[in-house]
């Protein structure tokens, strides 16, 4: 097993609550930063580690902090973004619900760091149980002199208050999050300007993702440097998985960056290979946004190099045979699943969760999901593989947010490495319904 920076205490029994994490380590890194570092120091740390936001996107944290407007007079804040909604992706729930004085720490070092006094979570509105978990967390956390006014006698006054949103997957999106916390409809914004410039009440705003945030933590008490020493390359530290699908063992694991995908996937120490002794069919190593990979691609890259849990190795080859590390929501088929199934239950959900504000993909994401649907029901041609490619087209780098392009790459990539699947399901409508309902097609 690798090293546990975030859920080394997860399992410890009354972690959840103050007293327990505080025996165990806790708020250390609030007393190193607050005490010792300036916030600049704090920002340097973050930029040594290279992490990078875990929310999916990559982007290097400690770049985003340093982008972050400053202009005299004007309040800076600080969003964590809890609004985890992306399919196969569970992670962020799981960290909250263990340890969620571990979110509160790194928001607290977080927000010092970027010069924040008010800071906030907005929390996915169907985790309700966990915001009852976070919000006892925060009142812990003032009630023991960590939130509130002179932090630890600092002179750093920090208010951290929590959202539940409503519903929606697009309030993920940063901007939308925004739109959302100011209390309008949750549509996501042009950028540029992004976020650091101009986020909610048009002041600064940095919106990090819960893990990214709580990788701050062992960063600020550990040292950037070492936080580095984890990984390979540009894919430094450790990172949450949600594992799930065709699993012996489902759950959510934290892995150093650089195991192999080999590994992670068959040996007993992670999922411990495909449940009922099945061979794996396909893999969506990323949440649902991300290509997927055909089994001949999942371990081993198109050169024959092993693949490995990195953000440059999932990458390798592009979206010709490559996918991305994402969101970490790494979902496993077996042999007996659907692709064509699959891919119209993604297109579905994109479908619905589009805000419609822009036609490529209002129009392109529904009109995708019916020509799916009626592939899936059997009442599909031959020109509506291509057609879905052509939409594809249509959608891809022509919408405001990556909401578009999320929806856009699983079905390409599923016809390209499946192709075979949905023609089969052209030419024998009556067998492919049968095989996924159980009734024969009307
Ligand atoms: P992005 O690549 O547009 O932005 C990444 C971050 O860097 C943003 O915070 C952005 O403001 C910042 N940034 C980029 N360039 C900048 C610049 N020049 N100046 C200042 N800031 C800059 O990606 P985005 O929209 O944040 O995330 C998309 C990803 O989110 C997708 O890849 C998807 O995998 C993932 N996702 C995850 C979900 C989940 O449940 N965890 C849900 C939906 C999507
Ligand atoms: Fe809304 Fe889709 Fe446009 Fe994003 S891409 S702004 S979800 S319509």
């Amino acid at each position: 097993m690798g090293r546990k920076l975030l859920l080394e205490h997860a399992n410890v029994p009354g972690i959840e609550s103050f007293e327990v994490y505080r025996k165990n380590g806790g708020y250390r890194s609030v007393e190193k930063a607050l005490k010792t570092m300036s916030p600049q120091n704090v920002v340097e740390e973050v930029q040594a580690s290279g992490l990078r936001g875990r929310g999916g996107a990559g982007f290097p944290t400690g770049m985003k902090w340093s982008f972050l407007a400053k202009p005299e007079g004007v309040p800076r804040y600080l969003l964590c973004n809890a609004d985890e909604s992306e399919p196969g992706t569970f992670k962020d729930r799981y960290l909250m619900e263990k340890i969620p004085h571990l979110l509160i720490e790194g928001m607290i070092v977080s927000s010092y760091a970027l010069g924040c006094n008010q800071s906030y979570i907005y929390i996915r509105g169907e985790y309700m149980w966990v915001l009852e978990i976070v919000e006892k967390a925060i009142a812990e956390a003032y009630a023991n002199g960590f939130l509130g006014k002179n932090i630890l006698g600092s002179g750093y006054d920090l208010d951290l208050a929590i959202c539940p949103g409503g519903g929606a997957y697009i309030c993920g999106e940063e901007t939308a999050l925004i739109e959302s916390l100011e209390g309008k409809r949750g549509n996501p914004r042009i950028k540029p300007p992004f976020p650091a410039v101009k986020g909610l009440w048009g002041c600064p705003t940095v919106v990090n993702n819960v893990e990214s945030i709580a990788a701050v933590v062992p960063i600020v008490n550990d040292g950037g440097a070492e936080y580095a020493k984890i990984g390979i390359g540009k894919s430094t530290g450790t990172k949450l998985i949600s594992a799930c699908g065709n699993l012996v063992k489902p759950g959510v694991y934290e892995i150093e960056l650089g195991l192999s995908v080999e590994e992670f996937i068959y040996s007993d120490e992670w999922c411990g290979g495909i449940a009922n002794g099945k061979k794996i069919k396909a893999c969506v190593p990323g949440g649902s946004s991300v290509p997927i990979l055909p089994a001949n691609l999942i371990t081993k890259t198109a050169e024959g190099t092993d693949r490995l849990m990195t953000y440059e190795s999932l990458a390798e080859g592009g979206f010709a045979t490559g996918s991305m590390l994402g969101s970490g929501g790494f979902i496993v088929f077996d042999e007996d699943q659907c692709i064509v199934r699959n891919t119209w239950n993604f297109a579905r959900f994109y479908a619905h969760e589009s805000c419609g504000q822009c036609s490529p993909c209002r129009e392109g994401t529904g009109w995708m999901e019916k020509v799916l649907r009626r592939l899936e029901y059997g009442q599909g041609h031959m020109h509506d593989i291509d057609l879905l490619a052509e939409i594809n087209k249509k959608i891809e780098g022509n919408t405001i947010c990556p909401l578009g392009d999320a929806a856009a790459w699983p079905v390409a990539a599923a016809i390209r490495h499946f192709r075979e699947e949905f023609e089969w399901h052209v030419t024998h409508p009556d067998e492919a319904v049968k095989r996924n309902f159980g009734i024969a097609s009307n």
